[in-house]
């Protein structure tokens, strides 16, 4: 048999033997026209975003230097978790969180899915390296893409290119992320801005730490580097090596006496991370400093603290509501340029508007490609609008946001976007207790995720629909995480709630910047000056507690926000109960003590 000539295929940056042959196998089974290796450069850049913009994908900003407005498919605007699969060998691996389908059947199925899928278009080789490009053990993957626009996403969003490459040598292991929108091109056919398929997969194979992405091109199922390597991938790989991959910020925060603390934060997509990345304290002489919006990985250091790093190289954050009131420090870093706008509204001047963003001009393109004026039932911008920015040129990063190194957590917030129930802020009694809290938390979901929105589910540790392994197991490994370090070097546990709510579905506490009242209680308690009432659930603050000096907030909203409502929290149990009955056997025994102790607390 003779090997397919492919143009470009034979010129291969590369001496990885099998790098190569996967790359040759994907090229002969999806057929493209070319193949092409990314190299990261700012002339691949400026070629792959003019190209983008020739077919219509992409509109050049006129207001934002080296920047892009882009609209999806509108049925391609969100993560699809009906259709993400934990492809285990044993299905028990997977657990009942996760879709399943047999390794062998899924690779079948998929397989003629992507014969051919290529066809007419360019198939992109992109290695990428998640976390520092200089640390000891690089976290290496390679992603095969035929779309342009997953090319430039994942020049802002990882360290990708000849670069990364540089990091493979002959035969280090790397991840296999292969990617397809799945939308080949007849001869002559012509092209849409946003192809994709109606079918959809976002499959991970942990046991070979492989990731297969079919007809899909949003954000969290086409950059492969992010969920499926970065959280699915490498909660598995964490599980096995004894470390923690999280869907969590990291922040540093520096009090007025210049002791700085970083704090690691884990709520559900669409729930407040990268607001409380980027925060900007209300009270006087607090500084906060961000080293990651989204994603951390935590493994202890050889003084027994655990060090978090972001795999991450940009932000990719939830657009509406995103101002100069709310998040300041986004725009100033979207302000720079080099960034890119999705399934928001374009302004007639060439700039891109969003809800949340004060008065709207008098007419806008949405996110539809339709005319929009204000005061009519459509949103000009999808709820789960994005933009995507280089965390580099973001004026409040911490300087060691790249250190290979990692930060020393002190602190861990779990959080939801709960109306009831959950007070402001509570402090967990110890580790086990804060993984309770952790591995029971309940938010309303979103529209990050494809779905209804405004339903509660537990979503445990905000990893739902990214752990990649049984739900009862990853408890079990947080549990043991605790018990392999000397608990006085453990992070604090915190479950915080920003989105209570009054009867007239007003937010209870003003969140944002305020938020920086409740970093400070927690930096407070750990240094063991402040005071916390304790109640069946933890340690609550009172109104009293807070430095709520220049608030601008009624009292009582306060109180009501940091409330215990013993009877709101019995109703609870039942929840918990179920989600436990659902996870099974898995459940850790000290998990089910916690919940026996907290029913017994509750009476
Ligand atoms: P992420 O997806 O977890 O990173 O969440 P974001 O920080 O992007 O926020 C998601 C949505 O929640 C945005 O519309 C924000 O404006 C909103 N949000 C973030 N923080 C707060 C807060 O403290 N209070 C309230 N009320 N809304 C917030
Ligand atoms: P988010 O990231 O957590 O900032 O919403 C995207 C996602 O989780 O889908
Ligand atoms: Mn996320
Ligand atoms: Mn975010």
């Amino acid at each position: 048999m003779t090997a397919v000539t492919i143009p470009g295929l034979d010129h291969a940056p590369t001496t990885h033997a099998r790098l190569l042959s996967w790359v040759r196998e994907v090229a002969e089974l999806t057929c493209p026209d070319e193949v092409v290796w990314a190299d990261g450069s700012q002339d691949e850049w400026n070629r792959l975003t003019a190209k983008l913009v020739d077919a219509g994908t992409f509109v050049p900003l006129k207001k934002k230097p080296n920047s892009f407005w882009a609209a999806s498919d509108p049925t391609d605007v969100a993560r699809v978790e009906e259709r993400t699969f934990i492809c285990s060998v044993d299905p028990r691996d997977a657990g009942p969180t996760n879709n399943w389908m047999d390794p062998a059947e899924m690779k079948a199925t998929m397989t003629e899915l992507y014969r051919g899928c290529m066809r007419g278009r360019t198939m992109y080789v992109i290695p990428f390296c998640m976390g520092p490009l200089d640390a000891e053990k690089p976290m290496l993957g390679v992603e095969i893409t035929d779309s342009e626009y997953v090319v430039v996403s994942m020049h802002i969003m990882t360290r990708m290119g000849t670069k990364a490459l540089a990091r493979f040598g002959d035969d280090a292991d790397f991840v296999q992320a292969l990617h397809s929108i799945g939308a080949p091109l007849e001869p002559g056919q012509d092209d849409v801005p946003w192809p994709c398929n109606e079918t959809k997969y976002i499959t991970q194979f942990p046991e070979e730490r492989m990731i297969w992405s079919f007809g899909s091109g949003y954000g969290g199922n086409a950059l492969l580097g992010k969920k499926c390597y970065s959280l699915r991938i490498a909660s598995v790989m964490a599980r096995d090596e004894g470390w923690l991959a999280e869907h969590m910020l990291i922040l540093k925060l520096t009090s007025p006496e210049k002791k700085a603390y970083y704090i690691a934060a884990a709520f559900p997509s669409a729930c407040g991370k990268t607001n409380l990345a980027m925060l900007e304290p209300t009270i006087p002489g607090w500084k906060v400093e961000t080293l990651g919006d989204d994603i951390a990985w935590m493994r202890f250091g050889e003084d027994g603290r655990l060090y978090a790093v972001n795999p991450e190289n940009g932000f990719f954050g939830v657009a509406p509501g995103t101002d100069y009131h709310t998040n300041p420090n986004a725009m100033r870093t979207i302000e720079k340029g080099n960034s890119l706008f999705t399934n928001v509204a374009l302004t007639d001047d060439g700039d891109v508007w969003w809800e949340g963003m004060g008065e709207p001009p008098a007419h806008l393109t949405s996110w539809k490609k339709q005319d929009w004026t204000p005061g009519g039932e459509e949103l000009s911008s999808h709820p789960n609008s994005r933009y995507c920015t280089p965390i580099a040129q973001c004026d409040i990063k911490a300087p060691e946001w790249e250190d290979p190194k990692g930060v020393p957590i002190s602190a861990i917030f779990f959080g939801g976007r709960r109306a009831t129930t959950i007070p402001l802020i509570t402090e967990s009694r110890d580790w086990q207790h804060g993984v309770f809290m952790g591995a029971t938390l309940s938010s309303e979901t979103t529209a990050a995720a494809v779905g209804k929105t405004g339903v509660v589910r537990r979503d445990p540790m905000a990893m739902l629909p990214f752990i990649g392994y049984h739900a009862g197991d990853y408890f079990q490994h947080w549990i043991d995480t605790g018990k392999s370090a000397d608990a006085d070097k453990l992070p604090k546990i915190f479950y915080v709630n920003w989105f209570r709510r009054g009867e007239d579905k007003r937010f209870l506490w003003p969140g944002f910047g305020e938020n920086s009242r409740v970093l400070k209680w927690a930096v407070e308690r750990i240094e063991g000056k402040a005071a916390a009432v304790e109640t069946p659930i933890g340690h609550v603050p009172t109104a009293a507690e807070l430095d709520l000096e220049g608030l601008d907030a009624p009292r009582e909203d306060v109180e009501a926000a940091l409330g215990f409502d013993a009877d709101e929290w019995r109703a609870e149990i039942p929840m918990i109960e179920e989600w436990f009955a659902k996870i099974g056997e898995k459940v850790p025994t000290s998990l089910r003590d916690e919940l026996e102790a907290l029913k017994l607390r509750l009476g």
